[in-house]
């Protein structure tokens, strides 16, 4: 299993660095598609009323799409505790000796995780060198995230009720609130992007990096707007190219100094079409 992972990570590097030196080269012109088909996008909007259920499945769509989560709390990878049991953990998280945090409930304690994610971190998961005291988790109501209160309140609720506990955040009522008009959007389904900075944005490299032409960025990984003068010396006879394509479909193949190895998603290879993938390459080696 592993193996042949492995054998088909190598292939799509291979195809990816075919695929970009023919376009580098020119044959794009020449009608090869570039762009792998993608499902057109479902539009999601907050209408103000809600069911509980719409507000659940509202938050669902949040935590699995615009609010980056899955990209650190998914079962695989071990980057951060699977948020399954999170509804009933939460109301015991309060009670740890270690706590310090001002939350009286579950609820509360979830929002605080959100919008305030060193108040209480986690045994084994803070950043590197900090005993457990600074979470690599960014604010997701900040930056480039940017979670409403009512989107961060649809999330609570889809892991309260994923838990199996009560929901007990607000629902949404009346009229449409002001704020989540560009999150709605952002909820979207994905199509594919037609800049780096979008597909930047879209895939959640920002949530982890600082990258080129995007002012905010998380640190959970290196900062990537310099990396243009260094990926040509990472790897002795691999190219700028080559290893920044390496990095972005196999990241364990090589770790960068000051950095743990299974931090990074190691699935991009399976979702970035060619075309986006063309994009964020250039944009990290700096061209235009
Ligand atoms: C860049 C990685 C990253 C992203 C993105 C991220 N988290 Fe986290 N999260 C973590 C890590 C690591 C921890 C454990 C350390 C801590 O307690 O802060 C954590 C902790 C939590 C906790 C506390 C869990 C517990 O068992 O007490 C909650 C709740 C949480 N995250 C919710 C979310 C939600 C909801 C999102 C999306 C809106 C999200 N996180 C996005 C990395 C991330
Ligand atoms: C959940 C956090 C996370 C996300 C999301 C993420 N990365 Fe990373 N990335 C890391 C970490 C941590 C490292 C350093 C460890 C390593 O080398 O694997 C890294 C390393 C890299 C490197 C090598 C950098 C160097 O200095 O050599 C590149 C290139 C990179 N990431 C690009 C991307 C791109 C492009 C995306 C979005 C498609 C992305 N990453 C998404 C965490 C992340």
């Amino acid at each position: 299993m592993e193996g042949n992972k492995g054998n088909s990570e190598l292939g799509k590097i291979l195809v990816y660095g075919l695929l970009i030196m023919l376009a580098f080269a020119g044959y794009a012109k020449f009608g090869i598609p570039l762009v792998i088909p993608e499902a057109p996008p479902v539009e999601e909007k907050i209408t103000g009323a809600m069911t509980k259920d719409q507000f659940v499945a509202m938050g669902d769509k949040i935590f699995h799409g615009k609010g980056t989560c899955t990209l650190c709390h998914s079962p695989v990878g071990g980057r951060a505790p699977v948020l399954d049991a999170v509804g009933p953990r939460s109301s015991e998280r309060i009670k740890d000796p270690r706590y310090k945090g001002k939350a009286k409930t579950g609820e509360e304690y979830i929002r605080e995780s959100m919008m305030e994610p060193s108040t209480y971190v986690v045994a084994g998961f803070g950043k590197p060198g900090t005993n457990d005291t600074v979470s690599p988790m960014p604010q997701i109501n900040k930056g480039a995230i940017g979670l409403s209160d009512v989107e961060i309140n649809a999330v609570i609720s889809y892991l309260q009720k994923s838990g199996g506990v009560e929901v007990t955040v607000p629902l949404p009522t009346g009229a449409a609130p002001a704020a989540p008009a560009g999150g709605a959007e952002a909820a979207a389904a994905p199509k594919p992007a037609t800049t780096a900075e979008e597909a930047f944005n879209k895939y959640g490299c920002v949530t982890c990096h600082v990258v080129p032409g995007i002012a905010e960025g998380g640190d959970m990984g290196p900062n990537l707007t310099k990396l243009a003068k260094e990926a040509g010396s990472r790897k002795p006879g691999m190219s700028g190219q080559a290893y920044i394509i390496e990095s972005i479909s196999t990241p364990n193949a090589y770790v960068v100094k000051g950095f743990e190895p299974d931090m990074m998603p190691s699935d991009f290879a399976e979702k970035i079409t060619m075309s986006e993938m063309n994009l964020i390459v250039n944009a990290l080696l700096g061209k235009k």
